[in-house]
């Protein structure tokens, strides 16, 4: 862990490969490399956007993150403040102060709560399981943080069917809230919902961050979601980070070719200059048969020979900007006006 204050998460060489297994005997043949090598250091109250595609890994970073998944390699440190947590090797009494420091929240918000569950039940399971609170205390901290996230108290007794998909996710909220975390992995806590709830919920999450100085992992398949929220952005393909940087500079000038395509996706008004630009056409790699060299390269306008024999690292290009290209330093990639007022910006 570096000396640094300002770092709660610090990620070294996170692997998770899932095992391709055949035949009778289960054997395994091929591992899909869902997160291969992310190197990765989260400051102090900040949001990190992480952005890719469909596939490309951001559940599994998310989830080796908060060790829902035990990881396959690397290291993961958390400094709490109080204690520096190897969070890849917890002991007892580790685990317990890990689980109240980090809490997520995941996308679906009907699969995610139990329907016989009531709200307090719900909420409150957290501070009953970690050993927090019970009784009056935790139903007053329950109550608390119900209204924190814009529900009321007379929700408490009710049960999830009776509400909207939206204040489902105020209530997974609440739960992810209660323990008073120092970190929040948010996995596409908005994908599910309407477009026209969307922006309430981010809204609630950056309100909720600035008033309990949180610091957020916020994990979106979608561009513009990522660009109203973070403050730094991280870029996922194929299970490895290709570009890392602070978000005005990343969208105004992206240094890797597949930021580039992303945001050539981003919905925008009609650009008269430029014409209407698409998406290159491809798809990501299969992650148990990646190409050779850069992962990226099957569909990278830009691709040289040398992309086919050596595998880019990930190498910081300007102060704060990490791309892994070879060519970062030669192309001249379109990025986008950073500044969002709203989601369809
Ligand atoms: N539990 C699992 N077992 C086997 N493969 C998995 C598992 N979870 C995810 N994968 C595979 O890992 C890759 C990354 O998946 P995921 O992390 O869910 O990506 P994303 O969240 O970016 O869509 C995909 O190829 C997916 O099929
Ligand atoms: S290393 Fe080559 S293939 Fe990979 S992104 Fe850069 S130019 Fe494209
Ligand atoms: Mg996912």
């Amino acid at each position: 862990m570096s000396a640094n204050h300002d770092v709660l998460l610090e990620v070294e060489g996170l692997r998770k490969y899932f095992p391709i297994q055949k035949g009778f005997f289960k054997k395994t043949v091929a591992y899909i490399k869902a997160v291969d090598d992310v190197n990765l250091r989260v400051r102090r109250g900040e949001v990190l956007g992480v952005v890719g595609e469909s596939g490309c890994g951001k559940t599994t970073l998310g989830r080796c993150l908060v060790r829902v998944y035990e990881p396959t390699g690397g290291n993961i440190v958390l400094n709490t403040g109080d204690q520096v947590l190897p969070v890849t090797e917890l002991s007892g009494e580790q685990m317990r102060t890990f689980r109240r420091s980090v809490q997520m929240i995941f996308q679906d918000p009907y699969a995610s709560l139990n329907p016989r569950m009531n709200v307090l039940e719900t909420v409150g399971e957290p501070l009953r399981v970690n050993h927090i609170a019970s009784g009056r205390e935790l139903e007053e901290r329950v109550a608390k943080v119900i209204q924190q996230v814009g529900l009321r108290v007379e929700h408490l007794r009710r049960y999830p069917h009776s509400f909207s998909g939206g204040q489902r996710q105020r209530i997974g909220i609440a739960r992810a809230l209660v323990v008073e975390p120092k970190l929040i992995v948010a996995d596409e806590p908005v994908s599910a919902l309407d477009v026209s709830i969307q922006a309430q919920i981010l809204n609630l999450l950056k309100d909720l961050q600035a008033q309990q100085e949180l610091t957020y992992i916020f994990v979106s398949h979608n561009m513009s979601v990522i660009r109203y929220i973070s403050d730094r952005i991280a870029v996922m393909y194929a299970g490895k980070l290709v570009e890392l940087g602070p978000k005005e500079e990343l969208l105004a000038r992206p240094k890797h070719p597949y930021t580039e395509l992303l945001l050539a996706a981003v919905p925008r008004a009609v650009d008269r200059r430029r014409g209407h630009r698409t998406v290159t056409a491809g798809e990501p790699p299969d992650l148990a048969r990646l190409p050779s060299g850069c992962v990226f390269r099957t569909r990278c306008k830009y691709a040289h020979d040398r992309c086919a024999e050596e595998e880019p690292q990930l190498r910081e290009l300007e102060t704060g900007h990490f791309v892994s290209c070879h060519f970062a330093e030669e192309l001249s990639l379109g990025g986008v006006v950073p500044r969002v007022k709203s989601l369809a910006a």
